[in-house]
């Protein structure tokens, strides 16, 4: 697309993704930079809405259900936020995007994984991000972080509810999501301090850095 990068953040449940969005946000804006952050599920007055469904025990959706709400919300984001913005020659920093689906809705629900490959395309008109940077952090670690934030509530906790096991099956697959696209998908260490996590997202993203 015209000019702009897209850069997805993935991981398991409290890897420190959001920390990650900001502080490259921070450093790409101090190069003059025209950044667009959004996060996964949400990122537009619709998109937003449709998360908090999504993460309410409450609702309990299918795996397929679970699947559409969260592609509705992809469909949307992309068409009104992410294209105009690349169109712009803007970068967009996602908190999350399509491999999410592939790591949580195939991996840990156990959808197929080319059916999840296909909504993903059809949301995103085959939009792929220019680079992926999956934070890796033990899973118990990630989890026990994850479910002490005070913004974990009774009203959006349910995958932080889910067990460590579904979490496992979700590393998995973005380990093998790193395997199949080496150029696109690449592992950052996230053990240590915010800053020292930033100095790996800057090394990983070489050759794209304005
Ligand atoms: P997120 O806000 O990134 O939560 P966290 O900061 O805890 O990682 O994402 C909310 C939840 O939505 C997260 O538990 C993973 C889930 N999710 C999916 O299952 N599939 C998807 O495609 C996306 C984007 C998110």
């Amino acid at each position: 697309m015209a000019g702009g990068v897209l850069v997805s953040f993935e991981g398991v449940e409290g890897c420190g993704k959001s920390t990650q969005v900001a502080l490259l946000a921070q450093e790409l804006k101090r190069r003059g930079v025209e950044v667009v952050t959004t996060r996964e599920p949400g990122g537009t007055p619709l998109g937003e809405e449709i998360r908090a469904l999504l993460l309410n025990p409450a609702f309990a959706p299918t795996p397929w259900a679970e699947l559409f709400l969260l592609e509705a919300a992809r469909a949307q984001l992309v068409a009104t936020l992410i294209r105009p913005a690349l169109e712009r020659g803007a970068w967009v920093l996602a908190d999350r995007f399509s491999d999410s689906s592939l790591a949580y809705q195939a991996g840990g629900r156990g959808l197929p994984w080319r059916q999840v490959q296909a909504a993903n395309r059809a949301a995103t008109g085959g939009l792929v991000p220019d680079r992926t940077l999956v934070l890796t952090l033990p899973v118990s670690e990630a989890l026990a972080r994850a479910r002490r934030r005070p913004t974990t509530k009774a009203t959006n906790r349910r995958f932080e509810d889910e067990t460590e096991a579904f979490h496992q099956r979700v590393a998995r697959a973005f380990h093998r999501l790193a395997a199949r696209e080496p150029q696109r998908v690449q592992l950052v260490d996230g053990r240590g301090t915010p800053s020292q996590v930033h100095a790996r997202v800057l090394q990983a993203l070489a050759g794209l850095l304005p």
